[in-house]
Protein backbone atom coordinates (compact mmCIF):
# COMPACT_ATOMS: atom_id res chain seq x y z
CA UNK A 1 0.00 0.00 0.00
CA UNK A 2 2.48 2.63 1.08
CA UNK A 3 4.45 2.12 -2.17
CA UNK A 4 2.01 0.86 -5.16
CA UNK A 5 -1.16 3.10 -3.66
CA UNK A 6 0.25 6.03 -2.07
CA UNK A 7 3.62 6.47 -3.96
CA UNK A 8 5.75 6.54 -0.77
CA UNK A 9 8.98 5.41 -2.12
CA UNK A 10 11.23 6.07 0.59
CA UNK A 11 10.09 2.64 1.98
CA UNK A 12 11.95 -0.07 1.09
CA UNK A 13 11.15 -3.68 -0.34
CA UNK A 14 13.53 -6.22 -0.53
CA UNK A 15 12.04 -9.46 0.09
CA UNK A 16 8.04 -9.05 0.30
CA UNK A 17 5.84 -10.25 1.31
CA UNK A 18 8.27 -12.75 2.99
CA UNK A 19 8.75 -10.68 6.42
CA UNK A 20 12.28 -11.10 6.89
CA UNK A 21 14.75 -8.28 5.75
CA UNK A 22 13.25 -5.36 7.57
CA UNK A 23 13.74 -3.11 4.87
CA UNK A 24 10.48 -2.14 4.60
CA UNK A 25 10.02 -1.37 8.60
CA UNK A 26 7.62 1.81 9.69
CA UNK A 27 6.40 3.10 12.84
CA UNK A 28 2.94 2.17 14.16
CA UNK A 29 2.33 4.46 16.76
CA UNK A 30 5.56 4.53 17.62
CA UNK A 31 5.69 0.61 17.66
CA UNK A 32 8.23 -0.70 15.09
CA UNK A 33 6.39 -2.66 12.52
CA UNK A 34 7.47 -4.78 9.24
CA UNK A 35 5.21 -3.34 6.70
CA UNK A 36 5.08 -5.61 4.19
CA UNK A 37 3.62 -8.59 6.04
CA UNK A 38 1.20 -5.90 8.26
CA UNK A 39 -2.45 -5.74 6.93
CA UNK A 40 -3.57 -2.01 6.09
CA UNK A 41 -6.67 -3.20 7.57
CA UNK A 42 -4.92 -3.39 11.32
CA UNK A 43 -3.36 -0.09 11.24
CA UNK A 44 -6.81 1.96 10.24
CA UNK A 45 -7.08 4.53 12.66
CA UNK A 46 -3.29 4.60 13.85
CA UNK A 47 -0.45 6.63 13.40
CA UNK A 48 1.96 5.24 10.14
CA UNK A 49 5.43 7.23 9.87
CA UNK A 50 8.22 6.37 7.29
CA UNK A 51 11.80 7.04 8.17
CA UNK A 52 10.83 10.23 5.91
CA UNK A 53 8.26 11.23 8.40
CA UNK A 54 10.45 11.52 11.25
CA UNK A 55 10.98 14.92 13.09
CA UNK A 56 13.68 17.57 11.85
CA UNK A 57 15.60 16.52 14.93
CA UNK A 58 14.70 13.05 14.76
CA UNK A 59 15.89 12.86 11.12
CA UNK A 60 19.14 15.26 11.43
CA UNK A 61 20.77 13.23 14.79
CA UNK A 62 19.90 10.33 12.50
CA UNK A 63 21.51 10.46 9.52
CA UNK A 64 24.34 12.45 11.11
CA UNK A 65 25.37 9.24 13.39
CA UNK A 66 24.79 6.96 10.06
CA UNK A 67 27.01 9.37 8.11
CA UNK A 68 29.59 9.80 10.85
CA UNK A 69 30.39 6.44 11.67
CA UNK A 70 29.85 5.17 7.82
CA UNK A 71 26.95 2.97 8.58
CA UNK A 72 25.43 3.14 5.45
CA UNK A 73 26.45 2.03 1.81
CA UNK A 74 23.81 1.06 -0.75
CA UNK A 75 21.04 2.13 1.54
CA UNK A 76 18.58 -0.17 1.37
CA UNK A 77 18.43 -1.32 4.09
CA UNK A 78 19.20 1.62 6.33
CA UNK A 79 15.72 3.52 6.53
CA UNK A 80 14.13 0.36 7.99
CA UNK A 81 17.11 0.17 10.45
CA UNK A 82 16.26 4.08 11.77
CA UNK A 83 12.92 3.69 11.96
CA UNK A 84 13.69 0.80 14.34
CA UNK A 85 16.09 2.20 16.47
CA UNK A 86 13.66 5.36 16.54
CA UNK A 87 10.36 3.10 17.95
CA UNK A 88 13.00 1.81 20.43
CA UNK A 89 14.20 5.14 21.54
CA UNK A 90 11.02 6.72 21.78
CA UNK A 91 10.05 4.08 24.47
CA UNK A 92 13.54 4.77 26.40
CA UNK A 93 15.70 2.07 25.25
CA UNK A 94 19.41 2.44 25.51
CA UNK A 95 20.98 2.25 22.39
CA UNK A 96 24.59 2.72 23.27
CA UNK A 97 23.57 -1.11 24.78
CA UNK A 98 25.08 -4.01 22.29
CA UNK A 99 22.85 -6.72 23.42
CA UNK A 100 20.04 -3.90 23.14
CA UNK A 101 21.00 -2.89 19.71
CA UNK A 102 21.40 -6.89 18.96
CA UNK A 103 18.36 -7.36 19.55
CA UNK A 104 16.84 -4.74 17.41
CA UNK A 105 18.89 -5.47 14.42
CA UNK A 106 17.50 -8.86 14.71
CA UNK A 107 14.56 -8.35 12.61
CA UNK A 108 17.12 -6.53 9.90
CA UNK A 109 19.26 -7.77 7.32
CA UNK A 110 22.46 -5.22 5.92
CA UNK A 111 24.36 -7.13 3.72
CA UNK A 112 27.15 -4.29 3.29
CA UNK A 113 28.07 -3.38 6.48
CA UNK A 114 28.56 -6.07 8.85
CA UNK A 115 26.47 -4.53 11.01
CA UNK A 116 29.47 -2.55 13.67
CA UNK A 117 29.14 0.49 11.86
CA UNK A 118 25.59 0.22 12.80
CA UNK A 119 25.84 -0.55 15.90
CA UNK A 120 28.24 2.61 16.55
CA UNK A 121 25.75 4.71 15.02
CA UNK A 122 23.37 3.81 17.32
CA UNK A 123 25.28 4.91 20.50
CA UNK A 124 26.78 7.84 18.14
CA UNK A 125 22.69 8.96 18.02
CA UNK A 126 22.25 8.26 21.58
CA UNK A 127 25.06 10.09 23.00
CA UNK A 128 26.50 12.29 20.04
CA UNK A 129 30.16 13.28 20.60
CA UNK A 130 31.27 16.76 20.63
CA UNK A 131 31.65 17.77 16.94
CA UNK A 132 34.93 16.02 15.33
CA UNK A 133 36.84 18.92 14.39
CA UNK A 134 38.31 16.64 11.26
CA UNK A 135 36.34 17.65 8.15
CA UNK A 136 35.53 15.19 6.06
CA UNK A 137 35.58 15.37 2.16
CA UNK A 138 32.01 14.14 0.63
CA UNK A 139 33.90 13.76 -2.80
CA UNK A 140 36.67 11.87 -1.48
CA UNK A 141 33.92 9.44 0.49
CA UNK A 142 32.60 9.04 -2.59
CA UNK A 143 35.36 8.38 -4.71
CA UNK A 144 36.01 5.32 -2.20
CA UNK A 145 33.02 4.14 -2.09
CA UNK A 146 32.17 3.69 -5.81
CA UNK A 147 36.19 2.19 -5.87
CA UNK A 148 35.08 -0.22 -3.70
CA UNK A 149 31.60 -1.71 -5.86
CA UNK A 150 33.11 -1.14 -8.70
CA UNK A 151 29.91 1.53 -9.78
CA UNK A 152 28.73 4.99 -7.91
CA UNK A 153 27.77 5.20 -4.95
CA UNK A 154 27.14 7.89 -2.40
CA UNK A 155 26.46 7.87 1.44
CA UNK A 156 24.18 11.02 1.95
CA UNK A 157 21.65 11.92 4.26
CA UNK A 158 19.07 10.99 1.46
CA UNK A 159 20.50 7.60 1.48
CA UNK A 160 19.72 7.04 5.43
CA UNK A 161 16.02 8.56 4.88
CA UNK A 162 15.10 6.44 2.19
CA UNK A 163 15.08 9.53 -0.30
CA UNK A 164 17.29 7.99 -2.88
CA UNK A 165 16.23 6.48 -6.30
CA UNK A 166 16.69 2.52 -6.75
CA UNK A 167 16.22 0.71 -9.69
CA UNK A 168 12.73 0.18 -9.12
CA UNK A 169 11.65 3.92 -7.99
CA UNK A 170 10.41 7.09 -9.67
CA UNK A 171 9.12 5.76 -12.00
CA UNK A 172 5.87 7.91 -13.93
CA UNK A 173 2.46 7.39 -12.27
CA UNK A 174 1.45 5.67 -15.61
CA UNK A 175 4.12 2.70 -14.66
CA UNK A 176 2.90 -0.85 -15.64
CA UNK A 177 4.39 -3.39 -12.75
CA UNK A 178 5.88 -6.67 -14.75
CA UNK A 179 6.36 -10.22 -12.77
CA UNK A 180 7.87 -13.51 -13.89
CA UNK A 181 4.97 -16.30 -13.58
CA UNK A 182 6.41 -19.42 -12.66
CA UNK A 183 6.14 -20.07 -16.17
CA UNK A 184 8.45 -17.95 -17.31
CA UNK A 185 5.45 -15.34 -18.99
CA UNK A 186 5.44 -11.97 -17.68
CA UNK A 187 2.58 -10.75 -16.22
CA UNK A 188 1.83 -6.70 -15.96
CA UNK A 189 -1.10 -4.70 -13.26
CA UNK A 190 -0.24 -1.24 -11.92
CA UNK A 191 0.49 -2.55 -8.91
CA UNK A 192 2.68 -5.15 -7.53
CA UNK A 193 0.05 -6.60 -5.65
CA UNK A 194 -2.20 -7.65 -8.53
CA UNK A 195 0.63 -8.38 -11.10
CA UNK A 196 1.63 -11.15 -8.54
CA UNK A 197 -1.82 -12.19 -8.35
CA UNK A 198 -1.60 -12.45 -12.29
CA UNK A 199 1.28 -14.28 -12.13
CA UNK A 200 0.08 -16.64 -10.06
CA UNK A 201 3.31 -16.62 -7.70
CA UNK A 202 4.03 -18.14 -4.78
CA UNK A 203 6.96 -16.16 -2.72
CA UNK A 204 9.61 -18.14 -1.56
CA UNK A 205 10.15 -20.92 1.02
CA UNK A 206 12.80 -22.13 2.82
CA UNK A 207 13.52 -26.08 2.87
CA UNK A 208 14.50 -28.62 5.23
CA UNK A 209 17.32 -29.75 3.04
CA UNK A 210 20.29 -29.44 4.32
CA UNK A 211 22.89 -27.47 2.05
CA UNK A 212 26.02 -29.76 0.93
CA UNK A 213 28.64 -29.20 -1.33
CA UNK A 214 27.84 -30.21 -5.18
CA UNK A 215 30.94 -31.38 -5.99
CA UNK A 216 32.93 -34.05 -4.66
CA UNK A 217 36.53 -34.43 -3.00
CA UNK A 218 38.71 -36.17 -5.65
CA UNK A 219 40.11 -39.55 -4.35
CA UNK A 220 44.14 -39.00 -3.30
CA UNK A 221 46.19 -41.40 -5.18
CA UNK A 222 45.90 -44.81 -3.55
CA UNK A 223 47.66 -45.66 -0.40
CA UNK A 224 48.04 -41.65 0.41
CA UNK A 225 46.09 -38.94 2.20
CA UNK A 226 45.44 -35.41 1.18
CA UNK A 227 47.28 -32.74 3.22
CA UNK A 228 44.34 -30.46 2.89
CA UNK A 229 41.07 -30.83 1.55
CA UNK A 230 37.82 -28.08 0.59
CA UNK A 231 34.74 -28.22 -0.78
CA UNK A 232 31.85 -25.49 -0.70
CA UNK A 233 28.48 -25.15 -1.33
CA UNK A 234 26.15 -22.96 -3.65
CA UNK A 235 25.90 -19.52 -1.54
CA UNK A 236 23.97 -16.20 -2.27
CA UNK A 237 25.52 -12.68 -2.92
CA UNK A 238 22.32 -11.54 -1.08
CA UNK A 239 22.28 -8.05 -1.88
CA UNK A 240 19.22 -6.15 -0.36
CA UNK A 241 17.77 -4.04 -3.51
CA UNK A 242 16.73 -7.46 -5.82
CA UNK A 243 17.07 -6.80 -9.49
CA UNK A 244 14.85 -4.06 -11.02
CA UNK A 245 14.43 -1.45 -13.28
CA UNK A 246 11.76 0.72 -15.22
CA UNK A 247 11.55 1.99 -18.59
CA UNK A 248 9.06 4.55 -21.02
CA UNK A 249 8.68 3.18 -24.87
CA UNK A 250 11.95 4.53 -26.94
CA UNK A 251 13.85 5.43 -23.20
CA UNK A 252 16.75 4.28 -21.10
CA UNK A 253 15.97 1.93 -18.60
CA UNK A 254 16.77 3.20 -14.90
CA UNK A 255 19.86 1.86 -13.27
CA UNK A 256 19.25 -1.51 -11.16
CA UNK A 257 22.74 -0.28 -9.84
CA UNK A 258 21.93 3.26 -8.87
CA UNK A 259 23.72 3.02 -5.59
CA UNK A 260 25.83 0.25 -5.27
CA UNK A 261 27.65 -2.46 -6.90
CA UNK A 262 25.98 -5.72 -5.70
CA UNK A 263 29.29 -7.15 -5.04
CA UNK A 264 29.30 -7.58 -8.41
CA UNK A 265 26.20 -9.86 -8.84
CA UNK A 266 24.21 -7.60 -11.08
CA UNK A 267 26.73 -7.10 -13.38
CA UNK A 268 24.92 -8.56 -16.41
CA UNK A 269 21.56 -8.73 -14.90
CA UNK A 270 19.15 -9.13 -17.80
CA UNK A 271 16.48 -6.57 -16.04
CA UNK A 272 17.15 -3.38 -17.89
CA UNK A 273 16.71 -4.65 -21.00
CA UNK A 274 13.59 -6.38 -20.09
CA UNK A 275 12.08 -3.23 -19.45
CA UNK A 276 13.35 -1.83 -22.00
CA UNK A 277 11.84 -4.44 -24.29
CA UNK A 278 8.50 -5.07 -22.10
CA UNK A 279 7.86 -1.12 -22.43
CA UNK A 280 8.10 -1.52 -26.56
CA UNK A 281 6.25 -3.97 -26.11
CA UNK A 282 3.24 -2.45 -24.60
CA UNK A 283 3.76 1.30 -25.28
CA UNK A 284 3.57 2.06 -22.08
CA UNK A 285 6.64 2.55 -19.08
CA UNK A 286 6.92 -0.70 -17.34
CA UNK A 287 8.91 -1.40 -14.10
CA UNK A 288 10.63 -4.85 -14.02
CA UNK A 289 10.70 -6.14 -10.53
CA UNK A 290 12.33 -9.13 -9.05
CA UNK A 291 11.02 -10.77 -6.00
CA UNK A 292 13.52 -12.38 -3.69
CA UNK A 293 12.69 -15.50 -4.78
CA UNK A 294 13.21 -14.05 -8.29
CA UNK A 295 16.97 -12.88 -7.83
CA UNK A 296 17.96 -16.01 -5.59
CA UNK A 297 16.83 -17.97 -8.78
CA UNK A 298 18.21 -16.09 -11.55
CA UNK A 299 21.14 -14.57 -10.03
CA UNK A 300 24.79 -15.88 -10.29
CA UNK A 301 26.84 -17.60 -7.51
CA UNK A 302 30.59 -18.06 -6.51
CA UNK A 303 31.17 -21.62 -8.48
CA UNK A 304 31.43 -24.52 -5.72
CA UNK A 305 34.60 -26.04 -5.66
CA UNK A 306 36.06 -29.20 -4.38
CA UNK A 307 40.03 -29.87 -3.61
CA UNK A 308 42.60 -32.46 -2.61
CA UNK A 309 46.07 -31.06 -1.99
CA UNK A 310 49.20 -32.69 -1.17
CA UNK A 311 51.64 -30.30 1.05
CA UNK A 312 53.98 -29.80 -2.14
CA UNK A 313 50.75 -28.09 -3.40
CA UNK A 314 50.07 -31.09 -6.34
CA UNK A 315 46.58 -32.42 -6.45
CA UNK A 316 43.37 -31.92 -7.75
CA UNK A 317 40.75 -29.00 -7.26
CA UNK A 318 37.16 -29.77 -9.50
CA UNK A 319 35.26 -26.16 -10.35
CA UNK A 320 32.04 -25.59 -11.50
CA UNK A 321 32.29 -24.48 -15.05
CA UNK A 322 32.55 -20.84 -15.16
CA UNK A 323 34.07 -18.71 -17.32
CA UNK A 324 37.67 -17.46 -15.86
CA UNK A 325 37.70 -19.70 -13.18
CA UNK A 326 39.99 -22.47 -14.00
CA UNK A 327 42.68 -19.82 -14.88
CA UNK A 328 42.19 -17.74 -11.63
CA UNK A 329 42.97 -21.45 -9.79
CA UNK A 330 45.96 -22.26 -11.89
CA UNK A 331 47.52 -18.28 -11.22
CA UNK A 332 47.42 -19.04 -7.20
CA UNK A 333 48.00 -23.15 -7.58
CA UNK A 334 50.57 -23.71 -10.35
CA UNK A 335 51.14 -27.16 -9.34
CA UNK A 336 47.28 -28.41 -9.31
CA UNK A 337 45.54 -29.74 -11.57
CA UNK A 338 42.39 -27.86 -12.27
CA UNK A 339 39.24 -29.91 -13.45
CA UNK A 340 36.46 -27.77 -14.97
CA UNK A 341 32.51 -29.99 -14.31
CA UNK A 342 29.25 -29.68 -15.28
CA UNK A 343 27.27 -29.55 -12.26
CA UNK A 344 23.38 -28.81 -12.25
CA UNK A 345 22.61 -25.67 -10.30
CA UNK A 346 21.76 -21.97 -10.31
CA UNK A 347 24.13 -19.74 -12.61
CA UNK A 348 27.93 -19.06 -11.51
CA UNK A 349 29.90 -15.94 -12.26
CA UNK A 350 33.27 -14.67 -11.42
CA UNK A 351 31.81 -10.90 -11.14
CA UNK A 352 31.32 -11.84 -7.24
CA UNK A 353 33.41 -10.43 -4.93
CA UNK A 354 36.92 -12.36 -4.84
CA UNK A 355 34.91 -15.10 -6.84
CA UNK A 356 37.35 -18.64 -6.57
CA UNK A 357 40.39 -16.35 -5.83
CA UNK A 358 39.73 -16.12 -2.65
CA UNK A 359 39.03 -19.83 -2.63
CA UNK A 360 42.39 -20.33 -4.30
CA UNK A 361 44.31 -18.05 -1.00
CA UNK A 362 42.51 -20.09 1.54
CA UNK A 363 44.27 -23.39 0.00
CA UNK A 364 47.19 -21.46 -0.53
CA UNK A 365 47.44 -20.26 3.25
CA UNK A 366 46.98 -23.84 4.53
CA UNK A 367 49.51 -24.76 2.13
CA UNK A 368 52.14 -22.22 3.53
CA UNK A 369 51.29 -23.38 6.81
CA UNK A 370 51.85 -27.15 6.50
CA UNK A 371 55.31 -26.44 4.09
CA UNK A 372 56.20 -24.22 7.25
CA UNK A 373 55.82 -27.17 9.56
CA UNK A 374 52.63 -25.85 11.30
CA UNK A 375 49.64 -27.69 12.01
CA UNK A 376 46.55 -26.69 10.59
CA UNK A 377 44.61 -27.22 14.23
CA UNK A 378 44.62 -23.46 15.57
CA UNK A 379 42.54 -21.44 17.32
CA UNK A 380 43.85 -18.30 16.24
CA UNK A 381 45.10 -17.89 12.16
CA UNK A 382 46.72 -14.77 10.16
CA UNK A 383 46.73 -14.85 6.93
CA UNK A 384 48.54 -11.66 4.91
CA UNK A 385 47.10 -11.36 0.81
CA UNK A 386 48.05 -8.72 -1.69
CA UNK A 387 45.04 -8.34 -3.99
CA UNK A 388 45.30 -8.18 -7.82
CA UNK A 389 44.63 -5.03 -7.43
CA UNK A 390 47.60 -4.22 -5.45
CA UNK A 391 45.71 -4.03 -1.94
CA UNK A 392 47.45 -5.65 1.08
CA UNK A 393 45.08 -7.13 3.73
CA UNK A 394 47.04 -9.09 6.97
CA UNK A 395 43.79 -10.51 8.97
CA UNK A 396 44.08 -12.35 12.11
CA UNK A 397 41.07 -14.04 13.58
CA UNK A 398 40.67 -15.70 17.20
CA UNK A 399 38.12 -16.00 19.83
CA UNK A 400 39.18 -12.54 20.50
CA UNK A 401 37.63 -11.07 16.86
CA UNK A 402 39.32 -10.51 13.57
CA UNK A 403 42.11 -7.84 13.37
CA UNK A 404 42.63 -6.08 10.44
CA UNK A 405 45.88 -4.15 8.59
CA UNK A 406 45.16 -2.42 4.94
CA UNK A 407 47.18 -1.28 2.57
CA UNK A 408 45.35 0.46 -0.01
CA UNK A 409 46.82 3.09 -1.27
CA UNK A 410 45.43 6.72 -0.61
CA UNK A 411 42.30 5.94 1.44
CA UNK A 412 40.83 9.18 0.41
CA UNK A 413 38.49 8.96 3.79
CA UNK A 414 39.28 6.75 6.28
CA UNK A 415 35.42 6.57 7.96
CA UNK A 416 34.05 5.16 4.33
CA UNK A 417 37.23 2.79 3.88
CA UNK A 418 36.74 1.23 7.45
CA UNK A 419 32.92 0.82 6.68
CA UNK A 420 33.76 -1.39 3.53
CA UNK A 421 36.23 -3.10 5.13
CA UNK A 422 34.29 -4.53 7.82
CA UNK A 423 31.76 -5.22 5.58
CA UNK A 424 34.07 -7.55 3.12
CA UNK A 425 34.98 -9.04 6.69
CA UNK A 426 31.49 -9.58 7.64
CA UNK A 427 30.37 -11.30 4.43
CA UNK A 428 34.44 -13.30 4.66
CA UNK A 429 33.21 -14.66 8.05
CA UNK A 430 29.73 -15.52 7.72
CA UNK A 431 30.81 -17.13 4.53
CA UNK A 432 33.44 -19.42 5.95
CA UNK A 433 31.52 -19.97 9.34
CA UNK A 434 27.46 -20.09 8.16
CA UNK A 435 26.08 -19.33 5.08
CA UNK A 436 24.95 -21.82 1.96
CA UNK A 437 21.74 -22.95 -0.12
CA UNK A 438 20.02 -25.85 -0.54
CA UNK A 439 20.14 -26.76 -3.88
CA UNK A 440 18.97 -30.37 -4.76
CA UNK A 441 20.06 -33.21 -7.26
CA UNK A 442 18.67 -31.60 -9.82
CA UNK A 443 19.89 -28.05 -9.41
CA UNK A 444 16.86 -26.68 -8.45
CA UNK A 445 17.37 -24.14 -5.81
CA UNK A 446 14.93 -24.98 -2.17
CA UNK A 447 16.08 -21.96 -0.23
CA UNK A 448 14.50 -18.93 -1.25
CA UNK A 449 13.70 -16.97 1.70
CA UNK A 450 16.15 -14.30 2.52
CA UNK A 451 16.80 -15.48 6.45
CA UNK A 452 17.87 -19.14 4.79
CA UNK A 453 21.22 -18.12 3.37
CA UNK A 454 22.65 -17.92 6.76
CA UNK A 455 24.19 -14.74 7.30
CA UNK A 456 25.62 -13.81 10.18
CA UNK A 457 23.48 -11.91 12.69
CA UNK A 458 24.93 -8.25 14.38
CA UNK A 459 24.74 -10.89 17.92
CA UNK A 460 26.90 -13.37 16.22
CA UNK A 461 29.37 -11.55 14.23
CA UNK A 462 32.84 -10.77 16.68
CA UNK A 463 34.24 -7.29 16.61
CA UNK A 464 36.49 -6.22 13.94
CA UNK A 465 39.01 -3.90 15.34
CA UNK A 466 40.47 -2.02 11.50
CA UNK A 467 44.42 0.13 11.05
CA UNK A 468 44.47 1.30 7.46
CA UNK A 469 48.24 2.19 6.21
CA UNK A 470 48.42 6.13 5.76
CA UNK A 471 49.33 6.18 1.99
CA UNK A 472 50.00 8.75 -0.87
CA UNK A 473 49.89 5.93 -2.97
CA UNK A 474 47.04 5.61 -5.52
CA UNK A 475 43.64 4.38 -4.10
CA UNK A 476 43.27 0.94 -5.07
CA UNK A 477 39.98 -1.42 -4.34
CA UNK A 478 40.48 -3.02 -0.43
CA UNK A 479 37.60 -5.28 -0.46
CA UNK A 480 38.65 -8.64 -2.41
CA UNK A 481 41.89 -8.45 -0.77
CA UNK A 482 39.95 -8.34 3.08
CA UNK A 483 37.66 -10.86 1.44
CA UNK A 484 40.21 -13.54 1.23
CA UNK A 485 42.55 -12.67 4.08
CA UNK A 486 39.51 -13.14 6.43
CA UNK A 487 38.39 -15.97 5.05
CA UNK A 488 41.49 -17.95 5.31
CA UNK A 489 42.25 -16.93 8.54
CA UNK A 490 38.52 -17.57 9.45
CA UNK A 491 38.74 -20.77 7.69
CA UNK A 492 42.60 -22.08 9.35
CA UNK A 493 41.34 -20.69 12.89
CA UNK A 494 38.91 -23.83 12.48
CA UNK A 495 41.02 -26.06 11.83
CA UNK A 496 40.83 -25.89 7.74
CA UNK A 497 37.43 -28.36 7.64
CA UNK A 498 37.01 -29.89 4.48
CA UNK A 499 33.50 -28.28 4.02
CA UNK A 500 32.16 -25.18 4.09
CA UNK A 501 30.40 -23.70 5.64
CA UNK A 502 32.03 -24.63 9.36
CA UNK A 503 29.19 -24.26 11.21
S1 LIG B 1 10.39 -6.06 2.43
FE1 LIG B 1 9.28 -6.26 4.24
S2 LIG B 1 10.60 -7.37 5.52
FE2 LIG B 1 11.61 -7.40 3.60
S1 LIG C 1 23.83 -0.60 3.51
FE1 LIG C 1 22.75 -2.23 4.42
S2 LIG C 1 22.27 -3.53 2.77
FE2 LIG C 1 23.48 -1.99 1.85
Amino acid sequence: MLRDHLGIETVLDGCSPQGQCGCCTVLVDDAPRVACVTPARRVAGRHVTTAAGLSAAEQQRWSDAFLACGATQCGFCTPGIVCRFVGHERRGADLSDRTTVDKALAAHLCRCTGWQTIREAAAHAAAPPSPDATERDPDAAARRASIETGGPQRSVAASVLGGFDFGADAAPPSTLTAIAGPDGNWHTAESLTEARRRAGKVQGRRTTLEPSPPIEIPEPPPGTQWAVQLATCWTEPAYLETDAAWCEPGGNPSDPLANGGAFGGKTTSPVRDEARQLAADLDQPVRVLWSREDTVRRGPKRPPLAAGLSTNGTGIVRIARTPGAADVLRSVLPHAEVVEVDTPGPPTSMNLRAAVWAEAQMLAAALSRLQAGELLEATTAAVEVRSPEGATASATVSPDGIELHIDAGDPLDEVTLRSYVIGASHMAWSWVTSEALSVDANGEIQDLTIRSFGIARSADTPHIDVTIKPSQQPPVQAGNAVFAAVAAATWLSRGAPAQLPTS
